[in-house]
């Protein structure tokens, strides 16, 4: 993004948010994808030597907890308190470093939402009314007749329930035109722009004042004064932010935090907090929150998640199979924040064994390793630097900034793939410079150096993961005996802070290669050679690079014999017809003549369009084990290389007729 970054350093605290999540469900991905994402922000402004307050919590009034709680035959509290400590126990396992957990049940909360509820009574907001109209249970929203598709909830296309009753309003439409005013003059209060410019059409579209009360059920705020209303769950929910930033409690809190930095939400809640939240502080005179950003929803291998389907994924179950911080890697960096994602077996697989265990595990192994080898276990000082060295310290100074603007941009898969083009280039520093030659030829100057700035490098990659993922950074830290006490980004990021002459030995390895083909998920058959990784083996002490250290090194790769090989039986075909496979954004059926005709299922949709594929000469494995993949039986896998994205089809540069084996 050119020009201001987003997020600014301000002469006030940072304070930043995730939604507070609902008792009715266990934690998910979707859940753990906001809050390790509002994780690394925090984590990232604390590092910048910013005070940071940042929470999370759950929401656990309304009809929705009551009913579930009623399901299961337990009262509403006794739902929350259970699913309260999930919640907590998931944070706690993906290092989630909040500075609060709030829960709407809470006595300190209560007061906060009396408090602003006579604000906006007596600013004239508040009035009497009987409510006619449709109610979505499941995700606690109110509908017209005319906002119905099909009879359904528009959002979540579930059942709703038709309400009629007396209660209360807010006066929302006395707020169309100040909101639209501060949404027009603050291009940066929503985000990203396609959620700004959704939020705009609707605001222009006209607002009607909002139910703000519930009747026919207890589990609630009761309206002061009317003891027989409930206080609609979201304004209820919304005033959480207030209630952490110590409205009305804690003035020193309150003035060194709010306005709220930014909120970070999933799209499906953008409207609360970009509309009806706005609008509830302005009535009560407060200050408006600076951002509010929303991104994007998570499917599972290519399918919507959800209980029905029962794929599921809770963030416990991804701690348990990746651990935390490849969990935490992968969520931050697999999809630009702001747009969907897709979850699969076989991606996270991919990133844990390419850009953690080789491109990190290989330069802290090596950065360690040759320490060990070549200078006794002491990290050398270095010496007069040549080009190849001050080359590699522009690339740690171009870094900072990089890295610092995607971070205050909210682009996470930015600053990593910054941050993993730096660790290219110190492994390819190593692999250039060849310090064993130095060590060999006893050229001692040249030797201390080199090891120095691999170490050095090592350092200052670890020091960016920092927010990502804080306990391999620091383990990484540890490793070369080096640490953060007390500095700040700024300081931490320049060239020269490693300390010299400590004691280092061989690291571990940092991450253990997958293999788990059950972790591989359907959508992901058919993909090509791409997603199949070689089996586990143990990362090298000292390779060089790593091309090279799979030459040198033979137990990265394994070798097979010429006879394993013929065991795949690949052949020359020809795709006569490719159509998407509904329900996946990924898959394409092909027919494909290979001297018989084959049904192959393809995850290539993202790469190509079926039109562009047919009469197409590809590779195909012919004897895999046929797979189902949405109903359709696979059988065969097409030869492909390349990220999802940019994935290129093998190809015949000769001729060779369908059904050639390939030898
Ligand atoms: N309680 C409200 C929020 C009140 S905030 C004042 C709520 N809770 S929730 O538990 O249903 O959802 C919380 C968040 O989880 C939302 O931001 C939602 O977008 C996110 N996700 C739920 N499913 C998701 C995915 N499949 N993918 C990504 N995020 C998803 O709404």
């Amino acid at each position: 993004m050119a020009g201001d970054p987003i997020l600014k350093t301000e002469n006030k605290g940072f304070y930043i948010t995730t939604p507070i999540y609902y008792v009715n469900d266990v934690p998910h991905i979707g859940h753990a994808y906001t809050t390790v994402a509002a994780d690394v922000l925090a984590r990232f402004k604390r590092l910048c030597g910013e005070k940071v307050l940042f929470a999370t919590g759950t929401d656990e009034h309304g009809k929705k907890i009551q009913r579930s709680a009623e399901q299961q035959g337990i009262t509403p509290i006794a739902l929350a308190d259970t699913v309260v400590k999930r919640f907590k126990n998931a944070w706690s396992l993906l290092d989630i470093s909040n500075d609060d957990f709030i829960r709407t049940t809470e006595e300190r909360h209560a007061k906060v939402v009396y408090e602003i509820w006579q604000r906006m009574k007596q600013n004239g907001d508040i009035y009497e009314g009987l409510y006619e109209g449709w109610y979505c249970v499941p995700d606690e929203s109110y509908w017209t007749e005319k906002e119905l598709v099909n009879g359904k909830c528009p959002v979540c296309g579930r059942d709703v329930e038709r309400v009629q009753e007396q209660g209360y309003f807010f006066r929302l439409s006395k707020y169309q035109q100040p909101l639209l005013r501060h949404i027009e003059s603050n291009p940066g209060f929503i985000l990203p722009v396609s959620r700004r410019n959704e939020i705009l059409s609707f605001v222009k579209d006209g607002l009607k004042d909002l139910s703000i009360t519930r009747a026919g059920f207890e589990w609630g705020i009761k309206v002061p004064d009317n003891p027989k209303l409930v206080i609609y769950v979201w304004l209820d929910a919304l005033l959480n932010y207030l209630t952490v930033a110590g409205f009305s409690s804690d003035e020193g809190k309150f003035g060194d935090f709010w306005p709220p930095s930014i909120h970070i939400v999933g799209k499906d809640i953008i409207k609360f907090h970009a509309v009806y939240w706005p609008a509830f502080l302005m009535s009560a005179g407060i200050a408006l929150p600076e951002h509010i950003f929303a991104h994007g929803w998570w499917t599972i291998e290519d399918v919507k998640m959800s209980k029905s389907l029962g794929n599921v994924v809770s963030p416990e179950s991804l701690v348990n199979d990746y651990g935390a911080d490849a969990t935490r890697y992968f969520l931050m960096r697999e999809v630009p924040f702001g747009l969907d994602g897709n979850f699969s077996g076989t991606a996270m697989q991919t990133r844990i064994n390419s850009d953690l265990a080789n491109d990190l595990g290989n330069l802290l192994s090596r950065a360690t390793g040759m320490v060990v080898r070549f200078a006794g276990g002491v990290l050398p000082v270095p010496d007069v630097p040549d080009q190849f060295d001050t080359a590699l310290q522009q690339k740690a100074a171009q870094l900072y900034d990089a890295y610092k603007t995607s971070m205050n941009n909210l682009e996470f898969h930015t600053a990593l793939s910054v941050l993993w083009e730096f660790i290219g280039e110190a492994n390819k520093y190593v692999d250039r410079t060849k310090p064993w030659q130095d060590a060999k030829s006893g050229n001692a100057v040249r030797l201390n150096t080199r090891l120095y700035h691999t170490i050095e490098a090592t350092r200052i990659a670890a020091v960016y993961l920092l927010p990502f993922m804080p306990d391999t950074a620091s383990k990484i830290l540890n490793a070369i005996a080096q640490d953060t006490k007390g500095k700040s980004l700024e300081q931490l990021a320049r060239w020269g802070v490693a300390v010299p002459s400590v004691n280092i030995a061989q690291a571990q390895p940092l991450f253990e290669k997958k293999t788990d083909p059950a972790k591989a998920g359907p959508g992901t058959q058919g993909a090509g050679i791409k997603g199949q990784e070689p089996p586990s083996a143990p990362q090298p002490k000292i390779a060089s690079g790593k091309q090279a250290a799979q030459s040198v090194n033979p137990s990265i790769t394994p070798l097979i014999t010429l006879d394993q090989f013929k065991t795949v039986e690949l052949k020359v075909g020809t795709i006569l017809a490719a159509q998407r496979v509904e329900g996946s954004n990924k898959l394409i059926k092909l027919d494909v003549d290979i001297g018989e005709r084959r049904t192959i299922v393809a995850g290539i949709g993202k790469s190509y369009k079926p039109e562009e594929l047919l009469g197409k000469r590809i590779i195909i494995v012919a004897n895999l084990q046929p797979a189902e993949l949405f109903g359709i039986q696979s059988q065969g896998m097409l030869l492909a290389a390349g990220d999802a994205e940019h994935l290129g089809l093998l190809t015949l540069d000769r001729d060779a007729a369908n059904g050639t084996r390939i030898k």
